[in-house]
């Protein structure tokens, strides 16, 4: 590495670009104290950065406070994390109606209806419907535009033309929408296992008992539920655990290390992994909820069916396209072959750059 480290009893000179972001990385306690050349060339280092966002100076000096910056250097005019604007704007959208949904039904009604408080359920038992239903829509939107783009390839039967703007562009936010997913299903996770810890669960279990115990009734063990609960918890684990090997394989350090085929590999087949077991997690919770009439509050449907719909969809399309003829056209298609007549009014790329 072209650096050259002069040290002296006090301070640690550095002289290289390179060196600094060697020892960003390094642990803070193992850190020599930093003193550039000169201070002119420091602020040089952080005007390039403020060019180039990626650099990064500002994590070596840990500067925090605007004084701490040189007077150049603008805060508000670099960029702030522009590509997660649009994923975040829509999980903010999907979260805000998931729970108005799941607010109406599980609140609103017995409040309506019966006059019964069960605002205590907002914070976590409305909160953990939300969560898990926005991060399975938002996982199945991963995988629906790169359907959209083979069910298109299929129609124009070619590759070489372009897909829509909106198609690119929404193609383009997947990781950000598939991290938000990740994030949101371990929030999920967390709020779930924390169920037997609340005051109100303890309350309910006591006067289930006291009931039981009222009914004469010394088991109430009852089969069918066990089953259930062992089942779509044990499918939850598994949907969580790929979703994590799916965002570590995201990082850029990670994925740089792997080529093409390993990075498509893992990010397509442990992804439909992923989805269908986090569907089936759901659609086992239910379980025969969907045929129960009382689970219909205010002719509405359990938000477990609405939260399995996209992704039952995403599937079964995923599924309709791995039909052997579909797929060895679409194969024959992604490697260059051409329908002898497509369809006009397409807009067609340089063949090249796809
Ligand atoms: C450690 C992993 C997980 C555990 C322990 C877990 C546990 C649970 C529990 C206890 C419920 C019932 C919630 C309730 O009573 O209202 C539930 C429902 C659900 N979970 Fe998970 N889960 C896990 C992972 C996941 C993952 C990775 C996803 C998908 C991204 C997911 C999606 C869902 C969905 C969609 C529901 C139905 C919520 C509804 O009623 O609308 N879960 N899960």
């Amino acid at each position: 590495m072209m650096e050259e480290r002069h040290a002296d009893s006090q301070n640690t000179v550095v002289e290289d670009q390179d060196t600094w972001h060697e020892l960003a990385i390094m642990d803070p306690v193992d850190k020599p104290h930093l003193v550039h050349k000169d201070s002119e060339d420091q602020e040089a280092l952080l005007l390039n950065g403020a060019k180039h966002p990626e650099h990064r100076p500002l994590l070596v000096s840990f500067a925090l406070e605007e004084f701490e910056f040189p007077s150049s250097v603008c805060l508000e005019e670099m960029p702030l994390f522009p590509q997660w604007h649009l994923p975040l704007k829509l999980m903010a959208i999907l979260m805000a109606l998931t729970f108005l949904y799941t607010f109406t039904r599980d609140v609103l009604q017995p409040f309506v209806s019966q006059s019964r408080s069960d605002f205590y359920k907002i914070p976590i038992l409305v909160m953990n419907k939300t969560l898990p239903w926005t991060a399975i829509s938002l996982l199945a939107l991963v995988y629906l535009p790169g359907l959209l783009a083979a069910l298109l390839q299929l129609h124009r039967g070619t590759k070489y033309s372009s897909f829509p703007g909106w198609l690119e562009r929404w193609m383009s936010m997947r990781k950000q929408l598939g991290l938000l997913a990740f994030f949101l299903a371990a929030l999920h996770a967390i709020y779930s296992l924390c169920y037997p810890m609340r005051r109100s669960y303890r309350y309910k279990l006591l006067n289930w008992a006291y009931q039981q115990v009222q009914r004469n009734q010394e088991d109430s063990w009852v089969a069918d539920d066990v089953w259930r609960m062992e089942i779509y918890v044990s499918l939850g684990i598994m949907g969580l655990g790929l979703l994590a090997l799916l965002a570590i394989s995201s990082l850029p350090s990670i994925s740089d290390a792997l080529n093409w085929r390993e990075f498509t590999w893992m990010q397509r087949s442990l992804g439909y992994a992923a989805l269908v077991l986090c569907t089936a997690h759901a659609l086992v919770y239910g379980w025969r909820k969907w045929v129960e009439p009382k689970h219909y509050v205010w002719y509405t449907p359990p938000s477990f069916i609405l939260a399995s719909l996209l992704p039952a969809t995403v599937l079964l399309v995923k599924a309709v396209l791995l039909l052997p003829c579909l797929d060895r056209r679409l194969g024959q298609i992604r490697r260059g072959w051409e329908s002898p007549r497509p369809p006009r009014g397409r807009g067609v790329t340089e063949k090249d750059s796809l």
